[in-house]
Parts: structure tokens; C-alpha cells; sequence
């Protein structure tokens, strides 16, 4: 019988990986603590379930700034998809590409036509090389631009230290090709430094000036700074700490999206990535006010499952179902997920 659990695939993975690459996905920075305290967080979340409330039916469809997804969970963007299956992103088009990406723009949405898709985006030192990024997501149909806050520079994660982790040389960030002059890749794949540190607020602005597409940006994890993506004209804000692989030390991100959700006051849609690992996880993501989450690692240990695409689907399908579930457990008796926003004081307590 095959994997009925996410972390089912998660023991696959580590398994059959090969030990670089399930290091790399797996790492945390430092100690590794704020990777571990997403999942832990969830544990100290209790339900206030209801009874008896008619949840023989269900819909959980939802919407992500206005387009229609089945259910309110898509997949993160992570890197270097290659390492787990050889057919690299062009599996997981359902979500977020990362510019860190072993497969082109084009091939993805050649694999993909009609799937949601986001374009992730990190800004680099040579801002032509980032626009033009840019342009070719927005003429390729992708329909939303995730700027990534979190990573001036890459977090010490101690595991790709001591392995040495480098991208193979078979795998290339297509998405960048002939961008950089020079051979050094020693840094995933990208010269040293490609990234630019000095990126603040008023880049946003300059984003803005590149493209029509709605602007989300990934990585907030304070009430201040959901203040300022609002007056900096972001579209929709994800709460995240990058799988704990950036920050160590910082707080779970089911934590921190108390806080933002209070400071965005419905003013732009508010989403969360970190932790989650069953259907339960979403559903008390969404009673705290996040209108969709993204899975990361689960999903590159589906990609690592069974023939990539096939696997992803596993997970994704496994995670729905426990996701309706919960609910029914938890007594939602609406029709559909977006009614369930705004009321969880009603339908969940939240215990620290
Ligand atoms: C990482 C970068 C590539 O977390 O997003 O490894």
C-alpha cells in the first residue's frame, strides 16, 4: 500500500534521495529551530469544535485574488525541482516558480496551460536581468509576480555546508541562462553575490512600473511590515520564513499570521507557507485568517514519490481529503471556505 500520509512521503524521500539532495531540501538554517518550530506551533493550536451542524455537504473551493482553485492549498516555490525528479517544475506547475528553477518559464507553462501559476522572483544585482524576468512571466501568462523579502543572502544551512552542495553540473537555472558572464556557479548554481542586498520598499514601486500583474510579497512575518506591503501597493502578502532556512530564531509562521492578519484588516489577501502537514494544519491556517497555503517541502518528497507528477498529486489529494475532514470534525457547516474567513474566534480558540 502506498504512502497515506504526507509525512509518509517524507520517509520515502529521505530514503531514496540521494543524501546531498534530501539534506538540501530538508535543511533549516543554524540550529534549525524555526524550520522545527513551524510544525511544532500547530500542535499547541486547539479546535472549538461544534456538533451537529449538517457537514454532509462541502465545498472548499476558494480563490486566490479572484481565481477560482479546488481546494485552499497550492505549492510553494522551491528550488532546484531537478533534484528530486527528473522532470524538474514542469510537475508542480499547479503554484508558485521559482526563479531558482531547473526548467524554463516556457517548458513550465508548455506543461501547464490553464493551471494557476505565479512567477517567484528574487532581485538580482543586474536589475535588466531581473526585468526581463519579469516580462517574460507576464507574456507567458503567468498571473501573479511573488517577490521573495526574505533572502538578501542565503542562511547558513549547516548540512549544504559541510556536504559542499552545489547544483549538478547537468542541472542548469535555465531561467537565467547567458544571464551572467563568467563560469563561477558556486553559489546554487548562480555566481556569487547575483543577489542584490540593498533591495528595499521603494523597489516595489519599481516592480510596479514593470508589469500589470498583481504583486505578492513572500516573507513578512511582522505586523509592521504587513503595514507597509499594504501602502506599497502589494496585491496579497505571504507569511513565511522560508521553510526556516533563512532567519533562525524567528517565530513559526502559524504564529506570526495572527499578527498580520490583524494589521492587514482585509485590505489585501493574506496567505502562509511552513509547517503544514495534514489537513487539520490548513484548516487552522484558514480559521486564523490566511486565505490559502502552500506546501514546500511535502511537495518536493511527492515530486521524489513516484514518477514526480503522480506523487505531487498523491500528496496534494491526501491533503485535501484530511482537509475536509477537519472540517467536518470541526462542525463548518458552510458551503464554501471563504465564509469560514473573519469568524475564528467563533469556530477555533487559539491557545499559546
Ligand atoms: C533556498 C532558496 C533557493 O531556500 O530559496 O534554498
Amino acid at each position: 500500500m502506498g504512502p497515506r500520509f504526507a509525512l509518509n512521503f517524507e520517509a520515502y524521500a529521505k530514503k531514496y534521495l540521494p543524501k546531498i539532495a534530501w539534506d538540501f531540501f530538508a535543511a533549516g538554517a543554524d540550529d534549525c529551530s524555526t524550520r522545527d518550530e513551524n510544525i511544532l506551533a500547530y500542535k499547541r493550536i486547539r479546535f472549538r469544535p461544534r456538533m451537529l451542524r449538517d457537514v454532509s455537504m462541502m465545498d472548499i473551493r476558494t480563490k486566490l485574488l479572484g481565481t477560482e482553485i479546488s481546494f485552499p492549498v497550492g505549492i510553494a516555490p522551491t528550488g532546484f525541482h531537478q533534484l528530486a525528479w527528473p522532470d524538474g517544475e514542469k510537475s508542480t506547475a499547479r503554484g508558485t516558480l521559482l526563479t531558482y528553477s531547473t526548467c524554463t518559464l516556457e517548458e513550465i507553462s508548455a506543461a501547464a496551460p490553464g493551471s494557476l501559476r505565479w512567477f517567484q522572483l528574487y532581485i538580482h544585482r543586474n536589475r535588466a536581468v531581473s526585468q526581463q524576468l519579469v516580462q517574460r512571466a507576464e507574456a507567458l501568462g503567468f498571473q501573479g509576480l511573488v517577490l521573495t523579502a526574505d533572502l538578501p543572502y542565503t542562511g547558513k544551512r549547516r548540512d549544504d555546508v559541510r556536504n559542499g552542495f552545489r547544483l549538478p553540473p547537468h542541472m542548469k537555472l535555465k531561467n537565467l541562462e547567458g544571464a551572467f558572464e563568467g563560469d563561477d556557479r558556486s553559489e546554487y548554481g548562480l555566481p556569487p553575490n547575483s543577489l542584490d542586498p540593498s533591495v528595499t520598499w521603494n523597489d516595489i514601486y519599481w516592480l510596479r512600473s514593470l508589469t500589470h500583474l498583481p504583486i505578492i510579497i513572500k516573507g513578512i512575518l511582522t505586523k509592521e511590515d504587513a503595514e507597509l506591503a499594504v501602502r506599497h501597493g502589494v496585491q496579497g502578502i505571504i507569511v513565511s520564513n522560508h521553510g526556516g532556512r533563512q532567519l533562525d530564531g524567528g517565530p513559526a509562521t502559524i504564529d506570526a499570521l495572527v499578527e498580520v492578519v490583524e494589521a492587514v484588516q482585509g485590505r489585501v489577501e493574506v496567505y502562509l507557507d511552513g509547517g503544514i502537514r495534514k489537513g487539520s494544519d490548513v484548516l487552522k491556517a484558514l480559521a486564523l485568517g490566511a486565505k490559502c497555503v502552500f506546501i514546500g517541502r511535502p511537495a518536493l518528497w511527492g515530486l521524489a514519490y513516484k514518477q514526480g507528477e503522480e506523487g505531487l498529486q498523491e500528496v496534494l489529494r491526501i491533503l485535501q481529503d484530511e482537509f475536509r475532514l477537519s472540517m467536518a470534525l470541526a462542525g463548518k457547516h458552510f458551503q464554501n471556505v471563504e465564509l469560514l474567513l473573519g469568524i475564528a474566534a467563533y469556530v477555533f480558540q487559539y491557545l499559546i
